[in-house]
């Protein structure tokens, strides 16, 4: 069989294969179906350091293709978090990744501190796609400057691994990538949701309460591959690619454009224990192809791909 372990800023891990934050409970909740030891890591939902009842209902609409979703980090909060959910999460052996939600630069680093202290978090993963009160409405993830100093902000503050959740809803992603690697980051999730709206004209109301969402599922891989292939030509940290996954072949995808593992979000609510198979299913194409490992694979299309690009 081919090896499928993965080394990830730092971390060891099984397989290649993560939860995409928010699709997955915090991991713990879906262990029956997706025993721990069958993916890499699970990322969590977004934690912020105070509880969060969410955006008003309709918060997800089932579309053609994929989800549209305003759920609006509801949470219990990091006290809650860190009291119950992460001993419970941490006693299945799972490799544990926190994403952290902030509405002020401050949070952010007040969130990583306290998770620093807990030996079950691996690594910390920065949802930058909160609305960023401190200097108006607009996300964490769309300037460049205000997305290093929040990870400046975390990396001060923890010495575990940090990765930044970045957003397609921006012109240039590899400059917000640089930024990002500037400030500390030692790998970056790529992609967040991608902004999108619904509408029922027999109603004439929109599908969600808060009209535009985060639109997400097998539709937006493209997007993800192009986000995930420009992110490989501004930095050398690893890429963890996210958006639309559904199979070994998309994982594989996914490596070809250079990314180092994957994240499988809204395929997770149609098949759940989908996941539990993946990382056979890539073992098994691997295998077909005489390739060693997802190393081999990683390395020789990427080049291809880069060869293809500078032509
Ligand atoms: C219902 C739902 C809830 C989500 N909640 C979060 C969240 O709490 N934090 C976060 O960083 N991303 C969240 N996301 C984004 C996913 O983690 C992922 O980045 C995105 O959906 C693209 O991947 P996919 O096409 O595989 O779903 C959520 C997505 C969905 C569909």
């Amino acid at each position: 069989m081919a090896n499928l372990r993965t080394v990830l800023a730092g971390l060891e891990l099984v397989n290649p294969i993560l939860s995409a934050s928010g699709t997955f409970g915090h991991g713990v909740e879906m262990r029956h179906m997706v025993p721990p030891g069958s993916l890499g890591a699970w990322v969590s939902k977004t934690v912020t350091l105070s509880p969060r009842g969410g955006n008003p209902m309709p918060r997800i609409h089932e579309t053609e293709a994929g989800f549209l979703n305003s759920i609006g980090l509801e949470n219990r909060g990091l006290d809650a978090y860190l009291a119950d959910t992460l001993p419970e999460a941490a006693a299945t052996h799972a490799v544990l990744i926190t994403n952290i939600g902030g509405h002020t630069e401050e949070e952010f680093a007040v969130a990583a501190a306290r998770l620093d202290e807990r030996d079950e978090v691996a690594a910390i993963e920065v949802n930058l796609s909160c609305p960023n009160v401190d200097g108006g409405k607009l996300p964490y993830s769309t300037d460049p400057a205000t997305a290093e100093r929040v990870m400046a902000g975390v990396r001060a503050a923890t010495s575990k691994p940090i990765l930044a959740k970045l957003s397609p809803n921006v012109t240039r992603i590899d400059e917000i990538a640089v930024a990002c690697a500037a400030g500390g980051a030692d790998g970056l999730t790529v992609m967040n949701t991608v902004l999108g709206m619904g509408v029922d004209w027999r109603r004439a109301r929109p599908r969600l309460a808060t009209v535009v969402g985060g639109y997400s599922g097998i539709a937006v891989k493209p997007i993800a591959l192009r986000c995930c292939w420009q992110v490989r030509q501004a930095v050398e940290i690893p890429i963890v690619g996210c958006g639309g996954i559904a199979s070994a072949e998309d994982v594989l995808e996914f490596l070809a454009v250079g990314c180092t593992a994957v994240q499988v979000g809204t395929s997770n609510f149609s098949d759940p224990a989908r996941l539990a198979r993946l990382g056979d299913e890539v073992s098994a194409l691997l295998d077909a192809e005489g390739l060693a490992g997802v190393d081999a694979v990683r390395d020789r299309l990427h080049h291809q791909l880069a060869a293809v690009h500078k032509a």
